[in-house]
């Protein structure tokens, strides 16, 4: 879709002659440090050059109008600012309205209504963070149109607290935060503890980043996200008995090592295990790529996905298919599951040269496998939300 068709589009569906502004929100890959962010280490995600648009203008009431081009079949969903309760009826509508709320509960009014067009371009529930995109999409909207003052800290902060609160979803930080704060070629070093965080260039010379997509969806991840947490948090309050620390990622390897007989369950160990190792991967990962070590960086990368497969146990056999065959692939330096897992989406590490070879190899052996076919994404590493 162009903007002038989208423009179309808009008019078309809120009957006015309004010249909307312009937003885009990208989607967001983690390159390594997953299921890290809500036990208090470092993430290394980056923004994709693809993501959401939104199209919008101010109402002279007090209503709010969505539409979303994706979903034409849900129509526009509305409700009123002084009205923003769930119902349960939103449908998609629930990400931008969530946002509307938070901001109300942080005094961030919006004192007139609007229409707003959403137009995505990221396939839902690929766990390339689709729901996020609109969420920080909305807020920065309007920050901008009322002149809220947020920064982009606080607006991821803002988004999460809304998937959190208002949607029912116990993400961590990661996904509102690159999605804000995102730069082209650039991967984001973020410790989610302290919210500190570098710009570290993606430099893979001959080499290109493919995300593919095993086209399952995510259906146990909310559930088992939400005790995989539990877990995690159990795990704390063991090694609190022992250690004055205030995340699992307070504590190196060793220490977790020495204190295994602490645990009485052997479950909860594999996934501090998983926690405190990763955490140790991702740093090592940062300093292989900021040393053009893209052969350890893929290294790393198998690392971290056995460790989800086996310690974490967030894998699936679409993504464990997906990732073998990559890992036998020439050309290919590493490969591994990224997001909540159960289905989604892998990275690999592949050489230009070898590209097309080897989506045709991972399509056919894939598809043997599962009866349908993998879709692949030539990510290229994009900007933070912005206005167009
Ligand atoms: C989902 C969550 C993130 C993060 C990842 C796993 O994408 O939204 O906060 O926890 O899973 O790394």
């Amino acid at each position: 879709m162009t903007q002038s068709e989208l423009t179309q589009l808009f008019q078309a569906t809120f009957e006015c002659q309004d010249s909307p502004s312009v937003y885009f929100a990208p989607g967001r890959v983690n390159l390594i440090g997953e299921h890290i962010d809500y036990n208090g280490g470092s993430v290394f995600p980056c923004a994709l050059d693809f993501g959401t648009t939104a199209l919008v203008s101010k109402r002279s009431d007090r209503s709010v109008y969505l539409y979303s081009y994706n979903f034409p079949e849900q129509g526009i969903i509305s409700f009123r600012l002084d009205n923003m309760s769930k119902t349960g009826q939103e449908s998609w509508g629930i990400y931008p309205k969530g946002v509307f709320k938070t901001f109300e509960l942080h005094h961030k009014f919006i004192d007139q209504g609007l229409n707003i067009l959403y137009y995505g371009t990221i396939p839902n529930g690929a766990g390339l963070s689709s729901s996020a995109s609109i969420e920080v999409l909305t807020g920065y909207l309007l920050n901008d149109l009322f002149d809220l003052g947020i920064n982009r800290v606080d607006l991821a902060l803002l988004t999460q607290e809304s998937e959190n609160n208002y949607v029912g979803v116990n993400c961590g930080i990661m996904d509102q935060f690159i999605i804000a704060n995102g730069k082209k070629n650039h991967a984001i070093l973020l410790n989610t503890d302290s919210l500190d965080f570098d710009y570290v260039p993606f430099e893979l010379h001959d080499y290109k980043l493919v995300i593919t997509n095993t086209n399952v969806k995510r259906g146990l991840a909310d559930s088992k996200y939400n005790e995989r947490r539990q877990e995690c948090e159990e795990a704390l309050r063991i090694l609190q008995k022992s250690y004055s620390i205030h995340t699992l990622a307070d504590i190196n390897l060793g220490e977790l090592i020495n204190h295994k007989a602490k645990f009485n369950s052997e479950l909860i160990y594999r996934r501090a295990y998983h926690v405190v190792s990763e955490c140790e991967r991702t740093l090592n990962a940062v300093d292989a790529l900021k040393n053009h070590n893209l052969k350890r960086m893929g290294e790393l990368m198998n690392e971290s996905h056995r460790s989800l497969r086996d310690d974490y146990q967030v894998s699936c056999a679409e993504l464990d298919t997906l990732v073998e065959l990559s890992w036998n692939y020439d050309g290919v330096l590493g490969s591994r599951m990224t997001g909540a897992g159960f289905g989604g989406c892998t990275i690999s590490i592949v050489h230009q040269d070898a590209l097309q070879n080897y989506q045709d190899y991972i399509r056919r052996a894939y598809t043997k496998s599962f009866g349908h076919e993998p879709t692949f994404y030539l990510a290229n590493v994009g900007d933070g939300v912005y206005k167009v």
